[in-house]
């Protein structure tokens, strides 16, 4: 008997993670209207971060369509940390573990390898982002340490706290996270 391919599921397209390059800086800035809940900023901010800061970002990419991104750098007077400044996955792409496969792989890139520490700071309204770095630091073996760092005073608007969260020690990433 012949199975009918009408019936079968579609096919799902591998995702490809890279660092970004200076012309995806305009992609980027578009993918995070498109996020609907990070914070807009200018594009020119993501041409810089595109590419002074390509090393210490990743896009993820599903049949070339940018549908997540790990925007981070290294703090100056903290080498040894990595700092995600901003995560975020299309909302149609949510809840498949495409966000931690993302942080596993922006660990995992050349300049993040020898990091100890994961910060980032969690707005107290956004259940999926703390949820996400602390299943990250169950996943690595290590603690998620939460303290505050923005407090809503520090805000020039309404804005809820930001406390930092803190991953680590990171394993040294000879072993796979992914
Ligand atoms: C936060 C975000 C990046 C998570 O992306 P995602 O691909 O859906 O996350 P994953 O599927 O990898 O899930 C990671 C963990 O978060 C949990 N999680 C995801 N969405 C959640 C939600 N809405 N509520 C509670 N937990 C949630 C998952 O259950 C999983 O934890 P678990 O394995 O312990 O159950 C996504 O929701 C997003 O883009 N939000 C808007 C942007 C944003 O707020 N970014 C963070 C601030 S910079």
């Amino acid at each position: 008997m012949q199975t009918s391919s009408r019936n079968a599921p579609p096919p799902i397209s591998p995702l490809h993670f890279r660092s970004p390059k200076p012309r995806d800086g305009a992609a980027i800035w578009q993918f995070v209207q498109s996020t609907g809940q990070l914070e807009p900023n200018t594009p020119y901010c993501y041409l810089l971060l595109a590419s002074d800061f390509s090393d210490t970002c990743l896009i993820a990419e599903q049949s070339g369509r940018l549908i997540g991104a790990v925007l981070g750098y290294h703090p100056p007077s903290e080498p040894q940390t990595a700092f995600v400044w901003q995560v975020g996955v299309l909302p149609d792409q949510r809840g498949k573990g495409v966000a931690l496969q993302m942080l596993k792989s922006w660990l995992q890139l050349p300049a993040n390898q020898d990091c100890k520490w994961l910060t980032a700071t969690v707005a107290d309204d956004n259940p999926a982002s703390q949820a996400l770095f602390k299943r990250l630091a169950s996943d690595a073996g290590c603690s998620c340490e939460i303290t505050a760092r923005f407090t809503r005073d520090m805000f020039p608007q309404a804005h809820p706290p930001e406390p930092l969260y803190r991953v680590g020690p990171l394993p040294r990433l000879s072993t796979p996270l992914i």
